[in-house]
């Protein structure tokens, strides 16, 4: 063999290499999660990361998009404030993920939006509904409802359904969530000639309610609106009922676990929720979806699930029309997101970034969640 020969073989040897490892790094699209895996709200977080990571077996299944797989990369941010900002900080400088998904709970997505805005990484909440998530800038977008709606489905549904005129309220000053959701369903209960007629707080991870509710009990409402997450008002079920209440009780979309029927037991009868979807709904996404995810998981999916599932599917979906995953360009096809059909129903984005869908009115029947309507917008 010539020497010459022996050269261009090293070289073009090196070349495919070299050319080798460039097409691997290119082949993969890298997509950041964080998600209270642990903690608090840890049966959210894994619900909602459930859906995440099926949306991306089921898209590299169909061969990824341009061409390319995906990778997520979770992390786990404990439930705890302040974790979201360090995460997601090192999913963007250490591992370069050119999206980013989470969070579940509104004031962790608010924490983790700065960072993404700052750094043009688009970022999809799939079940953050205070409005201020996507007000933070116009890299943040969410596949779910605002509470100016979801507050107005529920002070509704109280006054029409309830034939509620006088109700209190119970508000968890610590969450973002539970905040800006009594202040919109005070509005419009208000607005519909109903009267709070008690007004009392308390802080996330308190375990104690009864000061509170005797309170609530001396003021004589109809009914009690709860914008709480499942655990401290699983806990607020039993001891309500504990203290001789005997009106319903409802709240919204932090209710939804399984916990809270755990922890509340048999207090937990008869009372309502609002959300984003139920798994009895029968669109073909949504049969499909649920089948899916029973046969990976072994339990039927819930809304945080179906949302994230939908916010990776959306992700790849405006990727695909981008032609391209940088920051940028993928934040300029999200925000023209017209129709896009997943398994919580048609995503359009509105000028502020959020989705407008239906709310789903859940009911404690048996032991069980129970479907009662949906509530268009
Ligand atoms: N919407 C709630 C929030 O913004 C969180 C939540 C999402 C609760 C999905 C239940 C289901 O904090």
């Amino acid at each position: 063999m010539s020497k010459r020969f022996l050269l261009f073989l090293v070289a073009g040897l090196a070349a495919t290499v070299l050319s080798g490892e460039r097409a691997t790094a290119q082949d993969i699209i890298k997509v950041g999660e964080y998600a209270s895996l642990t903690g608090k709200e840890a049966s959210f977080g894994q619900m909602s990361h459930h859906g995440t990571e099926l949306a991306i077996a089921d898209l590299n299944a169909a061969g990824g998009v341009l061409g390319r797989k995906f990778e997520l990369l979770t992390e786990d941010d404990e439930s705890k404030a302040g974790q979201p900002s360090t995460v997601v900080q090192k999913l963007i400088s250490r591992d370069k993920v050119v999206a980013m998904l989470g969070e579940v709970a509104s004031s962790r997505s608010l924490e983790a939006a700065r960072i993404c805005q700052e750094k043009q990484i688009p970022m999809i909440s799939p079940s953050s509904t205070n409005p201020k998530v996507t007000e933070t800038g116009d890299y943040i977008f969410r596949v779910c409802f605002i509470d100016p709606f979801q507050g107005a489905v529920m002070a509704n549904f109280a006054s029409r359904t309830l034939k509620a005129k006088n109700v209190a309220l119970l508000t968890d000053v610590k969450s973002d969530y539970s905040i800006g959701l009594a202040k919109f369903f005070k509005l419009q209960v208000e607005k519909n000639g109903g009267k709070i007629v008690a007004e009392k707080n308390y802080s996330g991870g308190d375990k104690d309610f009864r000061a509170q509710l005797t309170a609530i009990k001396a003021a004589n409402p109809e009914g009690i609106f709860i914008p709480g997450y499942y655990t401290e008002v699983g806990l607020m079920l039993r001891q309500a009922r504990q203290l001789g209440i005997k009106v319903p009780l409802f709240g919204g979309d932090g209710w939804e676990s399984d916990l809270l029927i755990k922890i509340g037991g048999a207090a937990v009868e008869g009372n309502y929720f609002s959300t984003h979807y139920s798994p009895e709904q029968s669109t073909p996404a949504s049969r499909d979806f649920v089948q899916k995810f029973q046969a990976k998981y072994g339990v039927l999916p819930d809304a945080m699930a179906a949302l994230g599932y939908d916010s990776a599917m959306l992700l790849a979906d405006a990727m695909k029309r981008a032609g391209s995953s940088e920051g940028p360009k993928v934040r300029t096809a999200l925000a023209a997101t017209k129709d896009f059909v997943g398994v919580t129903g048609k995503t359009t984005m509105d000028a502020n970034r959020n989705a407008t869908k239906p709310a789903v009115i859940i009911a404690v029947k048996n032991g069980k969640f129970s479907y009662v309507e949906s509530i268009e917008p």
